[in-house]
């Protein structure tokens, strides 16, 4: 666990930190975790659904055959502090901070700080059939707006990288079959 202290450090995100990452960096990069996989196995209260109807938003689960794909942002000494305190505040439906190694594209190696809804959180749905997954998503919406958006976003953001994921592709094309 990272605690904040005052030396730049790298923020990876896997899902809306890589298209909405909405703090000041001074570097970013693609980049990618090694043996971690994105799901979308979180529920979401607070974003992209309700208490009482969650959407589904990523995770990353350990799988040491893959590889999860995302940005690395490097956040400044001076404002490490209230920039974590602003993403634990958006990340409180079940994320926790854990310190992870960084591949960036150009081939540094750098210690991260990443975002993991763990299993069994408050909050967590776990594994479902895609066809499952894929309609609870097609009709969830939260104070962020449509969990739809979220995905869709998402398959954008990983095409745009290069970052092929085929949960997140699978998912996005059997929702565009439910919304048309
Ligand atoms: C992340 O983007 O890194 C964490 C999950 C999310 O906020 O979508």
């Amino acid at each position: 666990m990272n605690d904040s202290n005052a030396l730049p450090t790298w923020v990876f995100g896997y899902g809306s930190l890589i298209w909405r990452p909405d703090f000041h960096f001074i570097e970013s990069s693609p980049a990618t975790v090694s043996g971690w996989k994105r799901r979308f196995w979180q529920g979401s209260h607070d974003h992209r659904g309700t208490p009482d109807a969650p959407g589904r938003v990523v995770t990353m689960i350990q799988s040491a055959d893959d590889t999860c794909g995302g940005v690395a942002y490097l956040i400044e000494a001076d404002v490490v502090r209230t920039t974590f305190e602003t993403l634990d505040h958006r990340e409180k439906n079940g994320y926790q901070r854990y310190d992870v190694e960084l591949n960036l594209m150009d081939g540094r190696l750098q210690q991260g700080v990443v975002y993991i809804a763990p299993i069994n959180n408050f909050a967590w749905l776990g594994e479902a059939p895609l066809e499952t997954i894929a309609a609870q998503i097609a009709s969830s919406i939260g104070p962020s707006g449509a969990n739809t958006e979220y995905l869709f976003k998402l398959e954008a953001a990983l095409q745009k990288l290069g970052f092929a994921d085929s949960h997140v592709s699978e998912l996005a094309r059997q929702v565009r079959q439910i919304v048309g």
